[in-house]
């Protein structure tokens, strides 16, 4: 039987129900991190901070992951925390008391000390001034258990500096990318999400990205300035048949320099 697709308009979609469609892959994630801590530390990992959690869609994967597992996600809007809880959290039944969302700053969690704490989808590219970033990783530094583990996300290349539109079709509506002009004096972009729906309406702007777009070596020596011991980079391997992304990330000194990449930068305590 053909499956139905659902039918989105501007007027009914849900911004972070088709944000989580478009962008995150929490399955991808959480085996990723598992891989990386397990392979380092030779032990599972049991607790993760999500920081910018927003609808906390990681927590809910990892705490689905292995039964001991607990989850913390933090962001400063009560409204997406809550819509995160409705959608992702409460539907966990049991699994739900081992995630905690907290409404907070992640530049000033403390508590409690983690094994995995992450920062993703260029989340920390808001902190535009060196001394703010070098004070969010300090407060992760902080925040990691004895052996912990700290992850983010970066993206780079050419094309990360160019003023360009992409998009994306998902069953019943389309993503959109659009990025602003990139300055290559501060290095701060403007992006947004917009979604189009089949029925021509659209929702412009859904998410508006504000962002300085951050080097791996900057991020690498203001880990090491925060005190994290050791910083590694793991860099998207290539499909030999399509020669696109294959969505497993090995540890590399040098990467590749392609128009568009997305890699991970990590910091051990
Ligand atoms: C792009 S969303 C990230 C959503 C999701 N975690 C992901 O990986 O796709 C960024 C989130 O960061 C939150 N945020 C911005 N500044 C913050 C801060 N200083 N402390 C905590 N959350 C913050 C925003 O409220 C927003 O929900």
């Amino acid at each position: 039987m053909a499956k139905t697709v659902k039918k989105y308009t501007a007027k009914s979609a849900d911004r972070h129900d088709l944000y989580e469609q478009s962008v995150q892959c929490p399955e991808a994630d959480v085996r990723f991190l598992g891989r990386v801590f397990r392979t380092v530390r030779g032990r599972h990992a049991r607790t993760l901070r999500e920081d910018f959690a927003g609808t906390s869609l990681l927590c809910a994967e990892w705490v689905k992951s292995r039964a001991e597992r607990e989850a913390w996600g933090v962001d400063l809007d009560t409204e997406v925390l809550e819509w995160g809880r409705e959608h992702n959290i409460d539907p966990l039944g049991e699994k739900a008391k081992r995630v905690h969302l907290v409404e907070g700053d992640v530049l000033t969690q403390k508590r409690p000390l983690v094994d995995i704490q992450v920062g993703f989808n260029f989340s920390y590219c808001i902190f535009h001034e060196r001394k703010t970033l070098l004070k969010y990783f300090k407060a992760a530094y902080r925040s990691l258990g004895r052996d912990g583990i700290y992850f983010l996300d970066i993206h780079g290349g050419a094309e990360a500096h160019d003023h360009l539109t992409e998009d994306k079709k998902l069953p019943g509506f389309k993503y959109v990318w659009e990025q602003g002009a990139f300055s290559p004096v501060t290095h701060k972009r403007i992006s947004w999400i917009h979604f189009h729906f089949p029925d021509g309406t659209k929702l412009k702007k859904a998410f508006t990205y504000d962002w300085r777009i951050w080097t791996c070596p900057e991020l690498c020596d203001l880990l090491v300035e925060a005190g994290f011991k050791e910083t590694r980079v793991y860099w998207e391997g290539t499909d030999s048949e399509t020669e696109e992304g294959n969505g497993i990330y090995r540890e590399t000194k040098s990467g590749d320099n392609d128009p568009s990449w997305i890699a991970y930068v990590v910091g051990l305590k």
